[in-house]
This record gives C-alpha cells, sequence and structure tokens, in this order.
C-alpha cells in the first residue's frame, strides 16, 4: 500500500516552522561535527603518547643529538641482562648508570633486584632524563654530564646511606657511546668515572667495537671480564673493569 505524502516523515518535516526544522536538518550534520571533533581528539591523543613514548623519544633524540646517543636503537633486554648480571644486588652502596636513554639496562638492574634507593641515573638529555624521572620514580634521575660523576659525589649530591654519610660507588654501568663522544669530553668522563669508583668496585661498559682495548683502560681501568652479546643490533661487547 501507498504511503500518504503528506504524512511522510518529509512532509511532516516541512510541516515544522522554520527554527524546529532547521534542528531537524541540523542532527546529521551535528552527529558528522562530533564525530569528526571526536576523532581530532582521539589523533591528539594519540599524537602527545607517541610523542612520548620511550622508542620515539629515542629516534627524536638520535635525529637531533647522533653523537650522544651513538646506537641506532635501545639496547636489547639480552644485552641489559648481560649487562646488569655483573652486578651485585647485595652488595652496599651506590649503582651509577651513566646514559640511562630510554631505561633498558635502569629496568634490568632492578630485574636483577638492586634496590631503587641504591640506583642513580645520569642522563644529558633532558627529554629522556624526563621520561627515566617518569618511569622509575624511586629511583635517582640526574639530568646532567657523566663527566660530573665525581665532583657529584664528593661534594656529596649523591643520595647518602641511611646514617646520612656518602656511599661508595661499587658499580658504574655504562651505556655513554664512548667512540662517538668528542676526546676531550670522553677524557673527562674516564677521568672522573675512574676517579668516583670505589676501591673494589666494577665498571661495566658495552661496545659495538667488538675487537680492541676498552676507553675505560686509558682512565687506568683494566679490563677484567669481556664477553660477547650477538642478540643485539648491533651485536655487542660488554666489558667488565675494575682496579686490577
Ligand atoms: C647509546 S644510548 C644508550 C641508552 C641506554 N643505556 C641503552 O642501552 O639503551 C647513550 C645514552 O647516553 C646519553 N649520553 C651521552 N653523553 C652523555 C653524557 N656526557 N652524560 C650523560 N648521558 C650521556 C645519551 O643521551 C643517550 O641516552
Amino acid at each position: 500500500m501507498d504511503s500518504d505524502p503528506n504524512t511522510s516523515p518529509l512532509a511532516q518535516a516541512r510541516a515544522l516552522p522554520g527554527a524546529v526544522r532547521a534542528g531537524i536538518d541540523a542532527g546529521p550534520r551535528l552527529a558528522v561535527r562530533a564525530a569528526r571533533i571526536g576523532v581530532a581528539r582521539m589523533r591528539r591523543a594519540v599524537g602527545r603518547a607517541v610523542a612520548r613514548s620511550p622508542r620515539s623519544l629515542f629516534l627524536r633524540e638520535l635525529v637531533t643529538q647522533p653523537g650522544s646517543v651513538g646506537a641506532i636503537c635501545a639496547s636489547s633486554p639480552r644485552l641489559a641482562a648481560r649487562m646488569a648480571s655483573h652486578v651485585d644486588p647485595a652488595a652496599t652502596g651506590l649503582v651509577v648508570e651513566l646514559g640511562g636513554g630510554t631505561g633498558v639496562i635502569t629496568s634490568a638492574l632492578l630485574a636483577r633486584g638492586v634496590a631503587p634507593e641504591r640506583l642513580v641515573v645520569i642522563e644529558q638529555s633532558d627529554a629522556l632524563a624526563a621520561l627515566l624521572a617518569r618511569r622509575f620514580p624511586q629511583v635517582t634521575v640526574i639530568h646532567g654530564d657523566a663527566a660530573e660523576l665525581a665532583r657529584w659525589h664528593v661534594q656529596g649530591l649523591l643520595p647518602p646511606g641511611a646514617d646520612g654519610a656518602a656511599l661508595a660507588i661499587n658499580f658504574i654501568v655504562s651505556g655513554l657511546p664512548l667512540l662517538s663522544i668528542p676526546l676531550p669530553v670522553r677524557q673527562r668522563i674516564l677521568h672522573a668515572g675512574a676517579q668516583a669508583l670505589a676501591p673494589g668496585g666494577r665498571l661495566l661498559q658495552f661496545t659495538y667495537a667488538l675487537r680492541g682495548p676498552s676507553p675505560w683502560q686509558s682512565a687506568g681501568l683494566a679490563r677484567l671480564h669481556s664477553e660477547r652479546v650477538i642478540a643485539n643490533l648491533p651485536p655487542a661487547r660488554v666489558d667488565v673493569l675494575g682496579q686490577g
């Protein structure tokens, strides 16, 4: 049966006063506009989340500070775990990580059992230092230059022990790209690290140079052990150094 054209919804709408009719016509348009606003908001939220994600921050720093980052991507969990395996979590004193990046090695050190209040991470990039502070609120994150380590230690600027006295630095775990850091800066870092390390302490450094001496040897440390970690991009070598 044909419907009466005068009673169809369209005919009824046409019969309504202009203002009401405008509202009905605008309904679908409003819905489309609301959906567009929703999509734009979602895009902005995703954009913000991506911009703050560890991988995006790492890539951004790599593009803007290639010499400081010195790696095409963050260390693999395997490399981080091998670095952390040489740290004794039961040792008293501080564990200082140099060049924390996005926190892969920091995570491995915590997973190894290092107490967060004994862990200090030094990171030069402000964006990465902020990321580390957000990710690890219980860890002391210092936004600064690793070359200042010995000075900060002597001046008592690192976390003290329960009795308020300065703690020895028993382990230094370095993810610094020493070979791509300009020589004068590198020498200051090497000197500061070797000076700050407690007698009997251990310094761990990974490098993509699979052969050759460690730059830390030029600062008087001895290489005690080396191992290769193939499961990393690129494959790396972990050196364990100490006063010998
Ligand atoms: C190769 S990335 C390693 C990051 C992380 N440890 C990892 O293994 O994925 C080197 C990091 O060292 C930082 N860095 C470079 N020079 C530094 C310096 N003088 N003091 C502190 N951090 C530095 C860079 O900003 C970067 O985050």
